[in-house]
C-alpha cells in the first residue's frame, strides 16, 4: 500500500515539475505573438510556429520566418540590427524598431525562443 502511495506521489510530483516549463513556454509564446503583432513585424514576417501569416505576400519584400532565422542566438547583434546600427548581408533592416529598450529586449528573447533549436540540445533534454 505504501508503495502505491509513494508511486502516486512521485508521479504527481514529476508531472507537476514537467508542467511548469510547458506552461511557461505557452505563456511566453502568447507574449511573443502579442509583441510581434504590436510592433507590426508581421506586416512583413510570417511566424509559422505561432500561426502568424505575413500581411504582405510580395516575395521581394517579405521577411524570413522567425521560426527559421539563423541570427536568433546573437542578442547584441540582433538588437543593433533592429535599430539599424548593424548590417546583415551588407544591408540594414528595412525598418527601424520603434519601441523602448525593454520591448526590444523582449522581442530579441522571443526571436531566440522561436528559432529552431540545434538537434543536439533537444536530444540532451529528452534523454534524462
Ligand atoms: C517592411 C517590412 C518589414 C518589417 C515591418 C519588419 N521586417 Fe524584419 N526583415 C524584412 C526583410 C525584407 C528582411 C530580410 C533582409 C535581408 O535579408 O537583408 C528582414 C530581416 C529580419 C531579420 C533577419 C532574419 C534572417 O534570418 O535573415 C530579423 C531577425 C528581423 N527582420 C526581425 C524583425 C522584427 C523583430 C520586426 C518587428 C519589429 C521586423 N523584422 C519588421 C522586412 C521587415
Amino acid at each position: 500500500m505504501k508503495k502505491i502511495i509513494s508511486a502516486i506521489m512521485i508521479l504527481a510530483f514529476v508531472s507537476y515539475v514537467f508542467m511548469i516549463p510547458i506552461n511557461l513556454i505557452g505563456d511566453n509564446h502568447d507574449n511573443c505573438k502579442k509583441i510581434i503583432e504590436d510592433k507590426k513585424c508581421n506586416a512583413c514576417h510570417p511566424v509559422e510556429s505561432l500561426g502568424i501569416e505575413a500581411k504582405q505576400k510580395n516575395p521581394k519584400t517579405i521577411g524570413p520566418d522567425f521560426s527559421k532565422t539563423q541570427l536568433a542566438g546573437d542578442f547584441e547583434f540582433l538588437k543593433k540590427y533592429l535599430i539599424k546600427e548593424e548590417k546583415f548581408h551588407d544591408k540594414l533592416h528595412p525598418v527601424k524598431f520603434s519601441g523602448n529598450n525593454d520591448e526590444l529586449e523582449a522581442l530579441v528573447n522571443c526571436l531566440a525562443e522561436l528559432a529552431p533549436k540545434p538537434e543536439s540540445e533537444e536530444n540532451n533534454e529528452t534523454q534524462e
